[in-house]
Order: structure tokens, then C-alpha cells, then sequence
């Protein structure tokens, strides 16, 4: 076969380096995409008089044949070629001829590269942010049903203080939130159209660039053509987002292989979603969890490898930059199947409310006694040194706050009377909570309903 290339050119490609070099094998992915700025393209030449309106329409007829062809048949988007650009020029060639020969006037592959790969991107961004929302709901939803119940929360993965149930659910969907706005700032790092750009110094012919941007749906045109044809800033914001995705997934499916282990025995993991062991009959492991996990390692991986490509390119398209491709695809493919995980195994944890209210309690309580002294106008400093005491004197004997005697609590402090060991409980201490942003009951309805606003609104 001829290449897209082949005039200036004695020998045909080494075979072995040709498929090397090529990327159809995976930018077929791009084809939908390519044939959408291609009859925006056509139209543009067609503007600028430089297709007549005979062809310009034979052009556009035939790309809409191959579009639908290679939609309904992928197997159709195959072939010898280069790359998925080549791939359309030929089908559309064998269609129609020298008006098909005509299309790549004026434009380059270097442009067109980056266009599609921006058309792609725009679409399918929006598709994992669904998939965000999603996961940001089952986290609701179980933060709805877990109702009233308590449990410790943790810092240093040690006892810190009581907390609503409620209230960690709903700090993985403020975090998956923030994950979510990352890829609409990616998605509006590739909103800009690159045509015009052509291989490097721009168009000489008089294409109308502001209309081609409204007919790609793009709301801007590129500012430098020789910037535009390396730029791919939209790539690395892409697989930023990515990789920020995943360090979220990655931390919920570390705490939930934890709180749902037999130490734990917070919360409970349907049969669904875990897996068993060949050789020991009473295991049931999460291993789509750790495999969400383990994945993270990979995107961060397809982060740090594409920026590591790209460093130290010199200006103006080099051909490192198809790596740009697998980079994407592989990131989304992954993100994609993590986050459908990560929401199948959360729409159906089960939460055992007696066991994390009994956990909430104890010595997680000691910053409640503490607050007591200083609300019966004991400095923090000095309360904290008797709380410490009366926690030490409690370790040693294996008791916690709930056991000590009216003279007992007496004997630490004189502001400690006969009801504060009514004062200090888990629920007290939860419903002491007064910010917006804290475990307090109220804020937590709140922050339910923001969330499901949230959601309503990103859902759409
Ligand atoms: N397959 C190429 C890529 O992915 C398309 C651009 C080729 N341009 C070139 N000058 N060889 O980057």
C-alpha cells in the first residue's frame, strides 16, 4: 500500500519499524472523532472556496457513510494504515475519489491529532463524571440510611473522637466532589479548537476558524499554531484528574477493607462484591477493593510517565507525543472500572450500628471531659493535664470514663461532680458539635441535603 507519504520516498517501510511507529491499533478509538472534524474541515474548505459544492457534499455523503459503517460495525475500522487519519482518507479516497484527495488541503495531521483527541476527551469526560456522581450518591444514600448511629473516627488510625456514621460517608463525597470539578477543569483545558493551526505555521488558505469553533461545539480558537500542534496540557490536566480520582478511590477502598475486616466488623460486604478462597473455606475477601487500590499505582503511573515524555520535547509536533493516546485511553478504561466498583461495593455495605456506637465511646471521650472543665472556666492546658491523668489511672485498670464514682471524678478535679459522667457520651459529644462543616447533628442533615442538591444538579 502507499502511505500518506510515499512521493518523496524511493523504498517502502521496513515492516517491522513501520508497525512500530503506527497507532492505529489503538487511535481507532479516536474514529468517530476524526470523521467529525473532517466534515467540519470539509465545510471549512468548502467556506473558503476551496472545495466546489460538488464535492464538498460528495465528501461530506461518503464521511457520513463511513461513520455510520464503522458505528455499526467496528470491525469495519481496520486496515494496513498508519493511524485512524489514514485510515478515513483511504475509505474515503476509495469512495469518491479526487474530491476525497482534496480533504487534507490546508491541514495536517499535527492539528488534527489534537483536535480529536480534544473531541474525545470533551465527550468522554463527561461520561466519568456520571460515573463520579454515581458513586458520590451510593455514599449518600448511605450516609441517609445510617441514620443517628456513632462511631469513632481516626486519626493515626487510632481513636480519635465519636462521630456520625453519617458524617464519614459524606467525607468521601466531599473528596469524590472535588474529584469531579477536576475534570471539568480538564475539560475546559481541551475546549479549544486547533484547526487553522496546520502542521506547525497555520493556514494560508482563508478558512473561517471562529465558525468551524461553533460547529465542533469549541469555545475558543487556539492562540499560537505552533504551540497548538505540541500543546497537549489538556492531556496532563486529564490524567491529573485521573490519577486524582483514584488517590480518592484508593483511600475509601483502604478504609473499607479495614473497617469491614474481622478486627473491625464495622460494616459488612455483600457476597456480590468479594471474592473466596481456593483453599480456605471461610474467607470472603474484598478484592475489587484491592484492585482499586493496586490500579491506583497505574494511573499515577500513566500521570508521571506521559509528563516524563513530554518534558523535553523541542517545540513544534515530535512524535513522542502519540504516546499521548494509550496514556488517555488506559487512565479512563481504569478510572471507568474503579469507579463502578468502588459504587457497586458501596451501595451494599451493611453497617452493624452496635458495634461502631460501642467503639465511639471510652476513651474517645477524653477531649469531651476536658471541654466539661474548661466550660466551668478550667484553662484547656490544665484540664487537659487532669484528663490525661484520670486516662492514665483508667488504662492501668482497665475501666473507662462510664466507671468512675461521683467521689472519683471528685478526687481528679472539683469541677468534676456526680453528673458528669452523665455529660460525657458519645452522643453528647456529637451533638456538642456547633460548625457547619463539623459531625453535629444538624450540620450533617445539612451537608445530606447539599450533597443530594449537589447531585441533583451535577446529574443532569
Ligand atoms: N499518529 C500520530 C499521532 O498520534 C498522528 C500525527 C502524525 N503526525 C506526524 N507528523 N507524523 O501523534
Amino acid at each position: 500500500m502507499t502511505h500518506l507519504w510515499s512521493g518523496r520516498f524511493d523504498g517502502a517501510p521496513d515492516e517491522e519499524v513501520f508497525a512500530f511507529q503506527a497507532s492505529f491499533a489503538f487511535d481507532r478509538r479516536l474514529f468517530e472523532d476524526d470523521v467529525t472534524g473532517s466534515l467540519a474541515w470539509a465545510e471549512a474548505l468548502a467556506g473558503a472556496g476551496v472545495l466546489s459544492a460538488g464535492d464538498a457534499a460528495a465528501i461530506r455523503d461518503a464521511l457520513v457513510e463511513i461513520r455510520d459503517r464503522g458505528r455499526g460495525d467496528p470491525a469495519f475500522v481496520d486496515g494496513p494504515d498508519e493511524d485512524v487519519h489514514a485510515f478515513v482518507e483511504r475509505k474515503l479516497i476509495e469512495r469518491v475519489g479526487d474530491a476525497g484527495k482534496r480533504l487534507h488541503t490546508g491541514r495536517s495531521r499535527n492539528e488534527q491529532v489534537a483536535l480529536d483527541l480534544r473531541l474525545y476527551l470533551r465527550r468522554r469526560i463527561t461520561v466519568i463524571q456520571r460515573e463520579v456522581v454515581a458513586l458520590v450518591d451510593a455514599l449518600a444514600a448511605r450516609a441517609a440510611s445510617a441514620g443517628t448511629a456513632l462511631m469513632p473516627s481516626y486519626t493515626h488510625l487510632r481513636r480519635a473522637q465519636p462521630i456520625l456514621v453519617a458524617h464519614y460517608f459524606l467525607a468521601h463525597a466531599a473528596a469524590l466532589r472535588r474529584a469531579h470539578r477536576r475534570f471539568e477543569i480538564a475539560r475546559d483545558e481541551a475546549d479549544a479548537l486547533t484547526l487553522g493551526s496546520g502542521a506547525i505555521a497555520g493556514s494560508s488558505y482563508d478558512v473561517d476558524t471562529a465558525a468551524l469553533a461553533r460547529r465542533l461545539g469549541f469555545s475558543r480558537v487556539v492562540a499560537n499554531s505552533l504551540d497548538a500542534t505540541a500543546d497537549r496540557d489538556f492531556v496532563s490536566g486529564f490524567l491529573h484528574a485521573c490519577a486524582g480520582v483514584m488517590v480518592h478511590l484508593s483511600r475509601l477502598a483502604e478504609d473499607l477493607v479495614i473497617l469491614t475486616s474481622e478486627e473491625f466488623g464495622f460494616l459488612g460486604l455483600s457476597d456480590a462484591v468479594t471474592t473466596g478462597s481456593s483453599l480456605m473455606p471461610q474467607k470472603k475477601n474484598p478484592d475489587p477493593l484491592e484492585l482499586v487500590r493496586g490500579k491506583t499505582g497505574r494511573v499515577i503511573g500513566r500521570l508521571a510517565g506521559w509528563l516524563a515524555t513530554t518534558k523535553g520535547l523541542a517545540s513544534g509536533y515530535n512524535k513522542d507525543l502519540q504516546e499521548d493516546k494509550e496514556a488517555v485511553f488506559d487512565a479512563e478504561d481504569t478510572v471507568m472500572g474503579s469507579l463502578r466498583a468502588a459504587a457497586a461495593v458501596v451501595r451494599t455495605l451493611t453497617l452493624d450500628p452496635a458495634r461502631t456506637g460501642a467503639a465511639a465511646s471510652g476513651l474517645a471521650l477524653a477531649t469531651d471531659v476536658a471541654d466539661l472543665l474548661v466550660a466551668r472556666g478550667v484553662p484547656f492546658r490544665e484540664a487537659h493535664e487532669v484528663v490525661g491523668r484520670i486516662v492514665r489511672d483508667l488504662l492501668a485498670e482497665g475501666r473507662d470514663f462510664a466507671s468512675l464514682t461521683p467521689d472519683e471524678w471528685r478526687g481528679y478535679h472539683e469541677r468534676l461532680d456526680a453528673d458528669s459522667a452523665a455529660r460525657i457520651t458519645a452522643r453528647g459529644s456529637v451533638e456538642a458539635r456547633r460548625t457547619p462543616q463539623s459531625t453535629g447533628p444538624e450540620a450533617v442533615a445539612a451537608a445530606l441535603g447539599e450533597t443530594r442538591r449537589w447531585i441533583d444538579a451535577a446529574g443532569r
